[in-house]
């Protein structure tokens, strides 16, 4: 297994280019499952979350061919069975779900469980699939959706934290291909469910409202091939922002998209760092001391879950106290204690987090327990005095382009390693 040695204290200088958004890319990749001609998908970032993915779509018969971020999969054979193991494996390719219903008319996939940021229920999504028309079965871990039909009907989505993003891309996924209309109310906002209803309709679909909370499909017979280019990762997006400011450095994030991190830029701003559009990219810089400042993630547009936990390594250098509340996976604290390793104080108090931010951070060895966590353990890292160890960089490497390569650009001294 690697880890990352990281010597602390160096503001990061420079440009990086923000990759293609992982969590676009996952369902776009499933729905090129929905037709039997070539699609072609670009700036599809190299990641192991990507490439399993591809991984999956052969195994039920597609071709895919991965070549300098373009992807192109054609599944003119589809196999209603595939290797379903490695779908235990990757929570983000349940989305197969939804095209394999849509085309096939059936789909079974082994059941995801929780993982260590909550537990995961796929609940909404068959509520979802039940509402057009499919018979649910769950049996020896398997899920499985059938229907000699699918028609359109108008459904809730809503659940216990909200609207549901990989529930919305699903059902949305699979009704491209039934009869008549679909109405999803209390629809997944996120940016990622716009870029993919932008791909259904290249492909034929008929998809309006997509960004907002109902969203309209109007059942078409068959779906082509197309092409299209992913959205940049707003999560990457804030990472690298995130690690500008902690460090007190002035970074360049290039082909950033500012209309889809509002959130994120607005707290950065009260935080006391300077954002500012600058044409197509963002520039990130202090602007004088860091505040404390209280965040509460939720839905788009929302602050993103996806980005709490970097943001908690930029409050834990921030003078007073920060309360971050977590309302969308609710054991995503799992940074708490390595960041604790570091000598930030940070207490749990049911869905917040007390950090009392200002102390000085000292390199330790941590451990990565999951994709974001192992990200914010980066940021700190990198402004804190001395080595750190982040160990069990795999988890990093499902969503990040290089980070180490893109970190090492901006001036930051981080090395890959083979763990000790
Ligand atoms: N939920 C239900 N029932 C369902 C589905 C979800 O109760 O059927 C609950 C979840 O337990 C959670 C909330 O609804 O409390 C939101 O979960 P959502 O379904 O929106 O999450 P997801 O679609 O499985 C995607 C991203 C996650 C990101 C969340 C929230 C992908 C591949 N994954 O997951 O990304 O945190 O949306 O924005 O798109 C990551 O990139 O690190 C990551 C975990």
């Amino acid at each position: 297994m690697e880890s990352f040695l990281i010597k602390g204290g160096v503001p990061l200088h420079g440009e990086v280019t923000i990759s293609g958004s992982k969590n676009a890319a996952l369902p776009i990749m499933a729905a090129a499952l929905l037709t039997d001609e070539p699609c072609v998908i670009r700036q599809v970032p190299a990641l192991s979350d990507t490439r399993f993915m591809a991984r999956i779509l052969q195994s039920l018969g597609a071709t895919v061919k991965f070549e300098r971020g373009t992807l192109t999969i054609h599944a003119r054979k589809l196999r209603g069975h595939g290797d379903y193991e490695l779908v235990r494996q990757m929570r983000g390719s349940v989305c197969i779900m939804g095209p394999l219903l849509g085309r096939l008319k059936k789909a079974r996939v082994s059941l995801p469980g929780g993982c260590v940021i909550g537990a995961r229920p796929i609940n909404l999504h068959l509520k979802g699939f039940e509402a057009l028309g499919a018979k649910i079965e769950i049996e020896g871990g398997y899920v499985s959706a059938t229907a000699k039909k699918l028609n359109g009907a108008t459904m809730f989505l809503g659940g216990r934290a909200g609207s549901t993003v990989l529930g919305t891309a699903n059902v949305m996924m699979a009704a491209t291909l039934a009869g008549g209309v679909t109405v999803i109310e209390s629809a997944a906002c996120e940016p990622e469910v716009v870029d993919l209803a932008k791909f259904l309709n290249a492909m034929g679909a008929k998809i309006a409202g997509a960004g907002s909370p109902t969203i309209t499909i109007t059942g078409v017979k068959k779906l082509r091939g197309a092409e299209h280019e992913v959205i940049p990762d707003r999560i990457e997006t804030a990472t690298y922002a995130i690690a500008a400011a902690a460090t007190n450095g002035e970074v360049t994030l290039k082909g950033a998209r500012a209309e889809h991190l509002r959130a994120v830029i607005d707290k950065l701003e009260e935080a006391g760092v300077r954002v500012e559009r600058r044409g197509a990219n963002l520039l990130v810089r202090r602007n004088g001391r860091l505040k404390a400042v209280d965040v509460t993630t939720l839905p788009y547009p929302g602050f993103p879950t996806d980005a709490q936990a970097q943001m908690m390594s930029l409050l834990a250098l921030a003078p007073g106290i920060s309360i971050i509340t977590e309302r969308i996976f609710e054991s995503r604290f799992m940074h708490v204690s390595e960041l604790a390793r570091l000598g930030a104080d940070i207490e749990i108090e049911g869905p917040s987090a007390i950090v009392k931010g200002g102390r000085p951070l000292s390199g330790a060895p941590v451990m990565a327990s999951d994709l974001r966590a192992s990200a914010a353990l980066v940021i700190a890292g990198l402004a804190a005095k001395g080595v750190t160890q982040v160990n069990r960089v795999y988890h990093i490497d499902r969503g990040y382009e290089n980070i180490d390569g893109k970190l090492r650009q901006l001036g930051a001294r981080i090395q890959r390693v083979e763990e000790t």
